[in-house]
């Protein structure tokens, strides 16, 4: 029986957790369709990680040359190393187009053209006539701060509909019935430390990745896959979260990003020698290749003693030719972060950088409703009932292996508002909502109490630390069997030791060690889930590089992972087919082959 904690009950349609890019699009969406929508967040809504997209949004509008929505399809695909569902990346191609047209009309400021067009950059691994032609200029940007840019035009456009905002709530767990049906969710708010349950007929997990699962991340110190850990202590399984992005141009030292839009506008990586090194790498695209490929070639750089600083341990960014007019008008931002992060005046000298965690390519499975899918007998593309999730929580899969850059920005608009469509297809609004039981929320509050009054010997900081190094060096831009077989045993020490954890503050009000402690257990789970599948998949695609298996091997793994993990630790492996098919004759799938640029 767990301690009584009193809890205030709320009834609506839909409820949606998180309030980024996905969340308030998918809110507002929801209230649009005349659904009673409620959206609850950890942090005030214009503070979300989306705010600190940089580069820029892609959509196929060929305002600035030649292009077509299918060029982004096929760049999409082999971006993802074939790992990508090609009906979901055909969906979210040719759904950029409206949806960047809509964020217009909403109100973002996208730089310009001379004549007026939306301003777009080029950026890595895209390009025209299906790989054939020169690379595309398809990212719609505003200068160096675009998802600053889309987050607030967001929130302006949530607060002008009918859904109702639960700021600085923390969501603790998903209520699922007895026939897995998710039924809502139950959250803490922060300031009042009060307990809200929320039930709805749908629930739109908006929560982000979990960086933070690493040492050095371009992601917000609030990046801990919140929705991740609900679902994976829900008893679901997450897919294919071997596959982590490192960006190539975080700063050195402080991990914060340095746009690829600086390359697109010009900007070269040299090593040691001054030498532009990626023409060796990728001689036709050169420092345009993917970002799994740059960041491979830069740590080869440096592992060959060509890296530069005192350490050699890192690769300079070299901007000093753009100009002060270009650096001015397309990236302030960036001049702006590298001076107060490096040192550093981006018209004189180069930036420091090192590839840094930026990105989770594996998520929440789910179709390109939004709906969250399992395995379930024989059926690989189960439905939940009840539950979604977009954006960088979710694995859709349309970033496979490897994402391009401005593909998140994009996924995060043509996903939330597409949960929005399905929802009010699926959803009638005040339909009843069926009872629940009476222990509903007993595991819940159990987990909650225990971790209130947790009076382990290892503080949650001393916990994450070791986490977030043993991630940093056992899961990186380079694997081998080895060093994830050590990583493995190392994290799943460290998860245990979780059950020693010591929480000193015992309030519900402001308790910032108890919220750092269920973020902790969000990142743990879903740190050990990542190395699991890992050193499981024994071949090379995309962000995932193992030197014990440095090929691509299609015959045996070209499969989704799914990983599940029980309370205990214990983790569990199956697969789920890729979407090698499109949604319509419109294009046609893409074969797969060699990847190169
Ligand atoms: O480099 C960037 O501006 C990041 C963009 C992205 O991750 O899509």
């Amino acid at each position: 029986m767990p301690a009584a904690y009193p809890i205030q009950e709320h009834t609506f349609d839909m409820v949606v957790v998180g309030a980024g890019g996905a969340g308030l699009r998918a809110t507002f969406g929801l209230a649009q369709k005349g659904l009673k929508t409620a959206c609850i967040t950890k942090v005030f809504p214009t503070r979300s990680h989306t705010v600190a997209a940089q580069g820029g949004v892609a959509a196929a509008l060929a305002n600035m040359g030649e292009d077509d929505w299918r060029y982004h399809f096929f760049d999409t695909v082999k971006g993802s190393d074939w790992l990508g569902d090609q009906d979901a990346i055909e969906y979210m191609c040719r759904e950029a187009i409206p949806a960047i047209v809509e964020l217009e009309h909403y109100g973002v400021p996208f730089s310009r053209t001379e004549d007026g067009r939306i301003y777009q950059r080029p950026f890595g691994g895209m390009t025209t006539r299906f790989g054939e032609g020169p690379p595309a200029q398809r990212t719609c940007a505003a200068a160096d701060r675009t998802g600053h840019a889309i987050l607030h035009t967001l929130y302006q456009q949530s607060l002008a509909h009918d859904a109702q905002f639960f700021i600085e709530y923390f969501a603790l767990d998903l209520i699922m019935d007895a026939d897995g049906v998710c039924r809502g969710v139950l959250a803490l708010d922060m300031a009042s430390g009060t307990l809200h349950l929320f039930r709805a007929h749908g629930t739109v997990l908006a929560t982000g990745g979990y960086g933070r699962a690493y040492f050095s991340a371009t992601s917000a110190h609030t990046c801990t896959g919140d929705g991740g850990g609900m679902v994976l202590r829900a008893g679901l399984g997450m897919q294919d979260m071997e596959f982590v992005q490192f960006h190539p141009t975080g700063i050195y030292g402080a991990g914060c990003l340095i746009t690829e839009g600086v390359r697109g506008e010009g900007g070269i990586l040299r090593n040691s020698n001054g030498e532009r090194f990626m023409e060796r790498y990728a001689p036709s695209v050169k420092d345009l290749a993917p970002r799994d490929m740059v960041s491979r070639a830069m740590t080869m750089e440096i592992r060959e003693g060509r890296g530069v600083g005192e350490h050699h341990d890192h690769i300079l960014l070299d901007l000093t030719h753009l100009g002060p007019e270009v650096i001015h008008e397309k990236l302030p931002g960036i001049a702006e972060s590298a001076r107060i992060f490096a040192g550093v005046d981006v018209e004189k000298q180069p930036i420091p950088v090192i590839p840094t965690v930026h990105y989770n390519m594996g998520g929440i499975p789910t179709n390109f409703h939004g709906e969250v899918v399992q395995l379930r007998g024989d059926d690989p593309d189960a439905v939940v009932p009840g539950l979604y999730a977009i954006g960088e929580a979710a694995c859709v899969s349309v970033h496979g292996a490897n994402r391009l850059g401005s593909n998140s920005l994009l996924d995060l608009v043509v996903f939330g508002r597409a949960v929005a469509n399905r929802c009010a297809e699926t959803i009638r609004s005040d339909a009843p909502h069926a009872p629940l039981p009476a222990d509903a929320c007993d595991k819940a509050l159990s987990r909650l109490d225990a971790l209130r009054n947790a009076d382990g010997g290892t503080p949650t900081s001393v916990i994450r630390d070791r986490m977030q190094r043993t991630m940093q060096a056992d899961a990186a831009v380079f694997r081998t069997g080895e060093t994830l077989a050590d990583g493995v045993r190392k994290m799943r020490d460290i998860h245990a030791s979780f059950a020693d954890v010591r929480v000193s503050d015992r309030s519900l009000v402001w308790n910032s060690d108890l919220i750092e402690t269920f973020e902790l257990a969000n990142l743990l789970d879903q740190a050990l889930v990542t190395i699991v599948s890992a050193e499981n998949r024994t071949e090379s695609r995309g962000a995932h590089a193992r030197e014990d298996f440095p090929e691509r091997d299609d015959a045996n793994w070209m499969k989704h992972t799914l990983c599940w993990i029980d309370d205990a630790g214990n983790t569990r492996i199956d697969y789920r087919p890729v979407h090698a098919y499109t949604l319509t004759n419109d294009v046609a799938p893409v074969p797969p082959k060699k990847r190169v640029y």
